[in-house]
């Protein structure tokens, strides 16, 4: 009796339809990691512009990950593009984009008012099947679940930049989350190949919790003058092993998000000096110099 009421449960939770919200840097990541593991994905942005955008940036990646998996058969590598882009389907309609989700992932921006009104939305049009999780980088999962009714389909699942690359998916639990839930998500994380990792509802979880702080510190020794930006990259990739620097990391990852992330945490726990955030980067954040996406950060990139 046991097995199959296993089986029966695990049936149930087979995710095949993922509605992708947002569909900036992480957003359009995971709906093309979803498409090219064999999901149906629809990708929800606000406007034509920004969808065709998305579009755009998860062709020119699924051609970068299809010519690393089919070097020697272009034409295997063309229709793996190919059979991608047509799981993907484009729209800019909220309550249309859940018709028959299972599994929504929101990737908006990091502002709970906007996340809670939009996850309102998406709670009364979703069928009652459909799981919820937040991509969020730094928000409370609990605090963005508190405007569903569906908490008990509710988790995180916090994915890394760049997405077809990072293997890593932190899944987040809430206390409300229910086990099948949580098997759903560690299921789905794996189909799409990533290696899951479990935590709490607390800030940063596991990586950003010890990168974000990492990252501050090397850039409070930049404004010290202690060391060079270049000398501090060099210093911690050939002297501890990371494929970037501290430095050009942050400007990987972009400083109106590392900025946002410390700020919200400062407010929330004031106090703890790892919180505090950068003067350096509020400067470039103001003159939009948010880092390899606008070209400048700490360093000057060729757009
Ligand atoms: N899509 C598909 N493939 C990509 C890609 C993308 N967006 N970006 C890079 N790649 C592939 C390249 O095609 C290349 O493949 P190949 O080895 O077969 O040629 C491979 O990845 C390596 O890329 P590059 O040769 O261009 O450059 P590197 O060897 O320097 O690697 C990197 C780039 C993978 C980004 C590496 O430098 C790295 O791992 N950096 C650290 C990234 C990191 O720490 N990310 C986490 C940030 S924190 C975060 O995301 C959390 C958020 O909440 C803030």
């Amino acid at each position: 009796i046991s097995t199959r009421a296993f089986a029966t449960s695990s049936a149930r939770a087979v995710i095949n339809n993922v509605t992708v919200i947002g569909g900036g840097l992480m957003g359009s990541g995971i709906a093309q990691v979803a498409a090219q593991n064999g999901n149906h994905v629809t990708l929800l942005e606000v406007n034509p512009e920004l969808l065709q955008k998305a579009q755009t940036n998860i062709a020119t990646n699924l051609t970068r990950v299809a010519k690393k998996l089919y070097k020697d058969d272009p034409n295997a590598a063309q229709q793996f593009v190919e059979d991608a882009k047509k799981r993907i389907q484009g729209t800019t309609k909220a309550e249309e984009s859940v018709g028959d989700a299972d599994l929504v992932v929101e990737a908006i921006v990091e502002n709970m008012e906007i996340k809670h009104k939009l996850f309102k939305t998406l709670d009364e049009a979703a069928p009652q099947k459909t799981l919820f999780a937040s991509n969020t980088s730094s928000l409370s999962i609990g605090e963005i679940a508190s405007v569903v009714k569906r908490k008990d389909k509710f988790g995180g699942l916090h994915f890394f930049n760049p997405v077809p690359v990072m293997k890593l998916l932190e899944v987040v639990r809430i206390p409300e989350q229910s086990e099948e839930t949580y098997q759903a998500f560690m299921a789905w994380g794996k189909s799409i190949g990533k290696s899951c990792v479990t935590c709490k509802d607390t800030p940063g979880f596991i990586v950003n919790r010890l990168l974000v702080p990492y990252i501050a510190e090397a850039i409070r020794m930049l404004e010290r003058g202690d060391a060079s930006a270049k000398d501090i990259d060099t210093a911690m990739k050939l002297g501890a092993g990371y494929p970037m620097g501290p430095i050009e990391l942050a400007d990987y990852v972009g400083h109106d998000t590392t900025n946002s992330i410390l700020q919200g945490w400062q407010k929330k726990f004031p106090g703890n000096p790892l919180f505090v955030p950068c003067e350096s980067t509020k400067k470039l954040v103001q003159e939009k110099k948010l880092g390899v996406k606008s070209g400048e950060g700490y360093y000057k990139y060729n757009k």
